[in-house]
């Protein structure tokens, strides 16, 4: 059969009236015609005009013509073969695009549904009064950064953009061994770090390495949302552990796993004395068990130096350090590490590959520069100043407000400082709280039991001084009574 002579005038309307006019002139030809041929007006062996003929009709090129049906070929709407012009191919008479596509109920399994069950937690976007565990952004050395950034790309910016090593780029693993030894007593060597993107990634990892449904898992009360999270997901069996003045108490009976944050507990405050710390450890080498110490931000003690990480005190290989850099550099880095005990490294690096591979070369690479030069212990030194009097300053406002129904608990650390509140009150002087503007993170959704108590998180770091007078006179003028 010959090829049309002419386009016929349904196509040139179709072309001109078709919508997108932003669209490129290859496009539009191919949405004109997929339109047709789904609508049934073209039918299945009609013969599509010859390039020459449609780019003449429709005033395009014949390149444009010719890559139009080319493209309609790839896609499987016409074939074209020399001597036989441009045929459609398939049948589809009557066939419309759905107006609306019928949105199928989520089944999800059960591990999804426990995982989703949970509630998952996230951040504040922007630091704002007193959202906890905030750094101070606006205090970061940037152009710090942003040199050693340009400095790394210019020196080895292709070797940066390729697939990296799934444990973690090995100069930052140096780094954070060689940070981890001087500063917080943790005995270990570069191949027993794993970079990850985050102390959630590490905790996920650790659950689905370590815990099958039903495992026992010790766990802080009141303690981190995050570890209960990812440790429920995985299907354990949380046994919350009484936290007092000393940390948590040792439980009695024995764990799969036990998570605690021993340095400065979270969100108490704190430290786990060194008896408990030896008789958690003796417990996890009797029953077999794993102790997971999270350091999240024992860098932030302002009165004296924090003890020396448990990990150090481990003979028996049974301890899993975890520390992040959310805190100490800026959350959206996403770099955090898990120091392994050796016989974990292989399988937790195996893990890691299934998961997501690997961290971002490129910060990994800028951040130990930032280590391996000085300006992470300078920035750490200006932090530790900067918080210590901003946490002073907070303490002295509370006070002076003369807010005799919020205690402050003595913890004496961290991002952010805990109150107690008078015991039924916490969610009414939230609301009052909220509709001052004032965000005031819960204490009591820490705790899992009955041993519940109103409190507040008040987030403080990354509040400038006149921003942290503003917000204790909103709190001052609510009244737990109301
Ligand atoms: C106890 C504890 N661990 C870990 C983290 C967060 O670390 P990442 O951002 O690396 O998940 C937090 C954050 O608030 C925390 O409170």
């Amino acid at each position: 059969m010959p090829e049309s002579q002419t386009t016929p005038a349904l196509w040139i309307n179709l072309f001109q009236s078709h919508d997108q006019p932003g669209l490129p002139l290859r496009e539009r030809v191919c949405a004109a015609l997929r339109g047709a041929i789904r609508r049934g007006e073209l039918g299945q062996g009609a013969r599509l005009p010859a390039t020459r003929v449609l780019a003449a009709d429709l005033a395009i090129s014949r390149v444009t013509a010719e890559a139009a049906y080319a493209q309609l070929e790839a896609e499987g709407y016409v074939t074209r073969r020399v001597g036989h012009g441009t045929v459609v191919s398939i049948a589809s008479p009557g066939w419309q695009a759905p107006a609306r596509v019928a949105q199928a109920a989520a089944t999800l399994s059960r591990r999804g549904a426990a995982i989703v069950g949970t509630g998952g937690c996230r951040d504040p976007l922007v630091p704002r009064a007193f959202c906890a565990g905030s750094p101070d952004l606006r205090a970061f050395p940037v152009e710090t950064w942003r040199q050693i950034t340009a400095r790394q790309l210019r020196s080895q910016g292709e070797a940066l953009m390729g697939y990296g090593d799934p444990q973690g780029y090995a100069p930052l693993r140096e780094a954070i061994a060689g940070y981890l030894a001087q500063s917080r007593g943790v005995r270990c060597d570069a191949g027993q770090v794993v970079v990850l993107t985050s102390s959630q990634q590490a905790l996920q990892l650790l659950a689905m390495l370590l815990l099958d449904p039903g495992d026992a898992v010790h766990i802080e009360e009141p303690g981190y949302v995050g570890a209960r999270n990812a440790f429920a997901s995985a299907g354990a069996r949380l046994l919350p552990a009484a936290v007092d003045a000393e940390g948590m108490a040792v439980p009695a009976r024995a764990a799969r796993l036990t998570y605690l944050t021993p340095s400065h507990q979270y969100p108490t405050g704190a430290t786990l004395g060194l008896a408990r710390r030896l008789a958690l450890l003796e417990a996890a080498q009797r029953d077999g068990g794993w102790i997971v110490e999270d350091d999240y931000d024992s860098e932030f003690r302002y009165d004296a130096r924090p003890l020396p990480a448990m990990q150090g005190l481990d003979r028996h290989g049974r301890v899993i350090y975890l520390g992040t850099f959310s805190k100490v550099l800026f959350p959206s880095l996403r770099l955090a590490y898990a120091v392994l005990p050796p016989a974990l490294v292989e399988p937790a690096v195996k893990a890691r590959t299934v998961m997501d591979g690997h961290s971002a070369q490129l910060a990994q690479a800028v951040t130990a520069e930032f280590i391996a030069h000085g300006h992470f212990a300078r920035h750490l030194r200006q932090m530790r100043l900067l918080y210590a009097s901003r946490r002073a300053l907070l303490l002295e406002r509370l006070g002076a407000a003369g807010m005799d129904w919020m205690t402050p608990l003595p913890g004496a650390g961290g991002l952010q400082l805990a109150v107690r509140l008078p015991a039924g009150s916490e969610a009414a002087l939230t609301r009052q709280a909220a509709a001052r503007g004032i965000a005031t993170p819960s204490l009591s959704a820490l705790y899992m039991g009955e041993r519940r108590q109103d409190g507040w998180l008040l987030g403080f770091a990354a509040l400038q001084n006149e921003e942290i007078i503003g917000a204790v006179e909103a709190l001052a003028a609510l009244r737990p009574d109301a």
